[in-house]
């Protein structure tokens, strides 16, 4: 594949205001765009010594309010880890614009609330499916399985079934605290920090 080179007169090589604008268009355009690279990211949270990260699926990218979105089943064991530690990091890296993002957050639980609910309200029928296992994410079992009962495995439940999904359903919606951009190319690489613990975004060039 042939790199793309960011051209100088396109500002990302000098402008914080265009790469912060470019940073948040990759971000939301990744919402909508199943084939974006930045659609699934890794999500690393922990407490004390135990550290942990797994794949998850962007589902919103606020550039106005500053924050991140991803569903997950409200069993999993990093609901409690994040209400240990609330601040967690999404690494992405789109290889086709070859640039890597560091995304540290303060992450937010939200379960049978408002917000879980506008956002189940929009999960297809199929996926609702993912919320109905009988045990929690990681529980172990006597032999090879989804966790399903045999005919949520089937697709075989009704509308009024799946949403009992509900009760396992939450959202994780993550406050950006600082983004670290890296943008890797042969003409010489770039890296810049924001920080928005500032209330005007505190931008910084650093050494790749
Ligand atoms: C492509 C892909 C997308 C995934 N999306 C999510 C997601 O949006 N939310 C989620 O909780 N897990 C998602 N998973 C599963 C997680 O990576 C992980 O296996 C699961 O959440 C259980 O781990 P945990 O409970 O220890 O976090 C996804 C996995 C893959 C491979």
């Amino acid at each position: 594949m042939a790199e793309k080179i960011i051209k100088k007169d396109s500002g990302l090589y000098e402008n914080p205001a265009i790469l912060e604008k470019k940073i948040w268009q990759m971000l939301e355009n990744a919402t909508r765009d199943r084939t974006s690279e930045c659609r699934t990211p890794v999500f690393i949270c922990g407490s004390k010594n135990q550290f942990d990260g797994r794949t998850v699926v962007l589902r919103a990218a606020n550039g106005a309010e500053n924050f991140l979105q991803f569903h997950a089943d409200y069993r999993s064991s990093k609901i409690k880890t994040i209400q240990e530690n609330d601040q967690a990091v999404f690494v992405f890296y789109d290889r086709s614009e070859k640039i890597q993002l560091r995304i540290k957050t303060k992450c937010q639980v939200h379960h049978k609330n408002d917000i879980s609910r506008e956002s189940w309200l929009k999960t297809q029928h199929i996926s609702r499916k993912c919320y109905l296992a009988e045990s929690a994410p990681g529980t172990a079992l006597g032999q090879p399985g989804t966790g399903l009962p045999e005919k949520y495995e089937s697709f075989q439940y009704s509308q009024e079934e799946s949403e009992l999904g509900f009760e396992n359903f939450c959202v994780f919606r993550c406050y950006v605290l600082t983004i670290e951009w890296l943008y890797l190319s042969a003409k010489g690489h770039r890296r810049a920090k924001l920080d928005y613990e500032n209330p005007d975004v505190k931008f910084t060039w650093l050494t790749p």
